[in-house]
């Protein structure tokens, strides 16, 4: 009896073994098939649903309001061209992190006139109360057309 439990409990072992030596391989095949066939490297970049919000010409005088973005009154954006990479363009919720008043651009940063929070060009806070930068969401442009999407 003592000599069969032995010999399952070392069979068990065996087989829990070799099982966690396959999962590596397994999962590593899995991977090489999903990108052999054009897998997004993210499942969350599949996801992404870009809507157009506006041109890059819309941006000529300074950053550019586009309210109701997503068609569905859950966001304002601020669209600015990014301080610090040229041609390239940031899209920035109006809502102050604070407590959900609405940003203004003021010629060189954004202000929150419930309670005084401010936020550089790129949305990082440079004033409290708020104590978060303003959400960014994800941007493309293509042929002068700037696409948002929610991340
Ligand atoms: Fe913007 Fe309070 S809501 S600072």
């Amino acid at each position: 009896m003592y000599s069969n439990r032995r010999g399952f409990l070392r069979w068990l072992a065996l087989g829990f073994g070799a099982l966690m030596g396959l999962l590596p391989a397994l999962a590593r095949r899995r991977f090489d098939r999903a990108l052999a066939q054009g897998a997004p490297a993210s499942p969350k970049a599949a996801e992404l649903q870009f809507v157009k919000v506006a041109t890059v010409a819309d941006l000529e005088k300074g950053p550019f309001k586009v309210e109701n973005a997503f068609g569905d009154n859950t966001a304002t954006l601020w669209l600015v061209k990014d301080p610090k990479k040229a041609n390239s363009v940031l899209a920035l919720d109006a809502t102050c992190p604070h407590a959900g008043c609405e940003v203004e651009w003021r010629g060189k940063n954004f202000v929150c006139s419930c309670h005084g929070s401010a936020f550089a060009a790129d949305g990082s806070r440079t004033r409290g109360p708020a104590d978060a930068d303003l959400t960014a969401y994800k941007v493309k442009v293509e042929k002068g057309e700037i696409f948002v999407a929610r991340t």
